[in-house]
């Protein structure tokens, strides 16, 4: 076992874009197993999740939670192995799910309840823990079945569509019967979400900049209107929703990634929202912990019977969690982004 642990800090906050000089990369000793304390055990970690959340905590602003403090690891879920273990549920070599942050090693205090979960690894991917069967797989489940609620037969629209919520949102509609339309940006995330995913259709946002055009490719696309809408982005997309949605439509406002970096994200004509009589209500998953036993034994259930896929982009080493995350926020990632860490 390595004797250092090398770790990430946030040393700035951004001011407008954020950067790679906003982290550090440093190294920490490990400690030996004389040194736990009584409960913890040191998790060595196999991959880090890179989420786009984390560019909200990167401020010191108002938010649904604190800021991330400076000069210290940066938050992050992690998967990976228990390698030294004072505490009797956990033995040497369990994987398990956790909160490590931008780190090789994390010391965990398992006496904390939820501070770390074991995971089964017999017929899903530990990966798979942090994206369609973790936090973004439940915040899919949320958004999709407790705001939209689709019925069968009714059509569904979810932009970033081929990302690691996105995509879930559109095979769980699927299996509901519903029509399932994408919107992601180019040609081979619209091929994938449709060919691999079984999505119905799918808008390259990209290829129509110009809002008539977005409307008309996406009218082509849901020729019933829409009656429920999966939000992650926000902006012109959300607009040409809008002038879609049906009557008493329901959108599930989960993320509005076009304007994490400080961009304004007017809303050209919010009066549809009257006019359609929409209802329409953000959602945090960790406000929702009563959701995930269920949510993941959908989830769970799909993936390791293969009814619901997913794909990755993995960057190899902590080194590169930075350059990374920055893509994440500009679409260069295809699929749940994550950092191989051993
Ligand atoms: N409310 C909650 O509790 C909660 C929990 C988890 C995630 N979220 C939100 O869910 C959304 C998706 O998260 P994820 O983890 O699944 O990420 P992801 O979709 O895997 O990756 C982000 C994707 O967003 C798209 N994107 C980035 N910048 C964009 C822009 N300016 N305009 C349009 N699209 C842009 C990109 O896809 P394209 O190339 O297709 O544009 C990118 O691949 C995010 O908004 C996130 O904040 C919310």
């Amino acid at each position: 076992m390595s004797t250092v642990n090398h770790q990430i800090l946030l040393v700035s906050r951004p001011q407008g874009e954020a950067s790679v000089d906003n982290f550090k990369l440093v190294e920490q000793p490990l400690p030996t197993v004389n040194e736990l304390a009584d409960g913890q055990v040191l998790v060595k970690h196999n991959y880090l999740s890179l989420d786009p959340y984390m560019r909200g905590r990167m401020n010191d602003s108002r938010s649904y939670a604190d800021p991330q403090p400076l000069n210290a690891v940066m938050l992050g879920g992690t998967v990976g192995e228990v390698v030294l273990s004072k505490h009797p549920k956990f033995a040497v070599g369990d994987p398990v799910l956790g909160m490590g942050g931008w780190q090789e090693y994390s010391l965990v205090d398992a006496h904390v309840r939820g501070a770390i979960h074991k995971v089964d690894t017999r017929h899903i991917p530990l990966s798979a823990y942090l994206g369609a069967v973790g936090m973004p797989g439940v915040t899919a489940w949320y958004g999709l079945v407790k705001i939209i609620a689709p019925k069968a037969g009714e059509t569904v629209v979810v932009s970033a569509a081929s990302g690691a919520v996105g995509g879930v949102v559109g095979q769980l509609a699927k299996a509901r019967g519903c029509r399932v339309v994408g919107i992601a940006g180019g040609a081979d995330k619209c091929q994938y979400v449709v060919n691999e995913l079984g999505f119905d259709a799918c808008v390259d946002y990209k290829a129509h900049t110009d809002p008539k055009s977005l409307y008309a490719a996406l009218k082509e696309a849901t020729p019933n209107g829409i009656d429920g809408y999966f939000e992650n982005v926000g902006g012109a997309i959300l607009d040409a929703v809008l002038l879609r949605m049906n009557a008493f439509g329901r959108i599930a406002m989960c993320g509005m990634i076009a304007g994490y970096e400080g961009q304004a994200l007017p809303m050209q004509n919010p009066a549809l929202i009257l006019v359609s009589r929409l209802k329409i209500e953000g959602f945090i998953v960790s406000e929702h912990p009563e959701v995930w036993p269920e949510a993941t034994q959908e989830l769970g259930a799909m993936v390791a019977k293969g009814q619901m896929k997913f794909k990755e982009s993995v960057a190899e080493g902590l080194a590169s969690a930075p350059e990374a995350f920055l893509g994440l926020l500009k679409g260069k990632n295809f699929g749940k982004q994550l950092v191989k860490l051993s």
